[in-house]
């Protein structure tokens, strides 16, 4: 018999995930016009669901893509899927939350679509420890970030605030990264030289005791980094927002990427230059043992043991 697998939510029904699919004609898959949340849980429950749903609507509001549900169905949809999969997950596990919304297909090609006409609203779960499984040996080796020559989308041509999936500038910059470095990040620049984001987490460094984030103008505004703000405050360490470039990044005594599936992860060299000695340097240690006791889970540790590290 077949292995039982996961259920994907795909516009109103629960399917298979091996057989969820979308119309060849779909905006999404055609022009890439979709938008989407990645969130995650903590001992199975949703971490900050509120930030990621409010965000999502934001982004369809920004691209003119009307899902046809409310924030509360998606909510309720998105604790139905994690329900109807939580137990084909390992034990000590949690699950990342896929939300993909496009438009669906044009009019004109609903007929050769098995959904007809109307928007794709796809939520999936995915075992945490099996995204990008090569990352969490980094929280005790640290990353090596590269700057690339790719810049990041300004805002004033698309809003990077916008969670999209035309994300092709992000694959040239993990491709030139990895040029330089085998194993490196990417760490994306504005028009002007200005540090922004990598190709999937914030950054943020650590100067003279401030935290230190990059003006968010030309960034996606993480849920990770919300919290790590809030945390930094709740711990009395400074927080500023400032325009910093390499001279600063290459100069901090520490740095670190954040997103939500590792939440924090730190930075050992930048362009070859070495941060700090110890990994994770103090400031990046007090910020990730905060956010393991606001999200209720060692999630350094979980990954480790996941994935058989010592
Ligand atoms: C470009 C980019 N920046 C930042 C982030 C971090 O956002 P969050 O903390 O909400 O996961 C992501 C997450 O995927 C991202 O793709």
């Amino acid at each position: 018999m077949a292995a039982e697998t996961r259920v994907a939510y795909v516009s109103g029904e629960f399917r298979p995930e091996t057989e969820a699919t979308v119309s060849v004609y779909d905006l999404g898959v055609l022009y890439g016009q979709m938008v989407f949340e990645f969130s995650r849980t903590f001992g199975l429950k949703p971490f900050r669901m509120e930030h990621h749903l409010i965000r999502l609507f934001a982004s369809m509001k920004y691209s003119g893509i009307d899902c046809g549900m409310t924030m509360e169905e998606m909510n309720d949809a998105t604790n139905e899927t994690l329900e109807r999969n939580k137990h084909l997950l390992a034990d000590g596990d949690d699950y990342g939350i896929w939300h993909n919304v496009s438009a669906g297909p044009m009019e004109f090609q609903a007929e050769a679509s098995r959904d007809g006409f109307g928007p794709t609203v796809i939520i999936s779960v995915w075992p945490i420890s099996l995204t990008k499984p090569v990352q969490w040996k980094l929280y005790d080796t640290g990353i090596n970030a590269i700057i690339t020559a790719q810049r990041s989308v300004p805002a004033r041509l698309i809003d990077p605030k916008v969670k999209n999936r035309s994300r092709m500038h992000y694959r040239m910059a993990d491709l030139q990264a990895a040029k330089v470095r085998e194993g490196a990040w990417a760490l994306l620049t504005d028009e002007d030289g200005f540090i922004t984001e990598g190709s999937g987490a914030n950054f943020m460094i650590v100067r003279d005791g401030e935290l230190v984030s990059p003006e968010p103008r030309n960034t996606l505004r993480g849920v990770t980094r919300g919290a790590i703000i809030e945390l930094a405050e709740s711990q009395g360490i400074p927080f500023v927002e400032d325009n910093i470039d390499a001279y600063d990044v290459y100069n901090a005594a520490e740095a670190f990427y954040c997103s939500t599936s590792f939440a924090i992860m730190p930075v050992i060299t930048v362009d070859g230059h070495q941060l700090s000695d110890a990994v994770p340097g103090p400031v990046t240690q007090r910020l990730t043992d905060a956010f393991a006791d606001d999200a209720g889970i060692d999630f350094v540790a979980q990954a480790k043991r996941l994935h058989g590290i010592a």
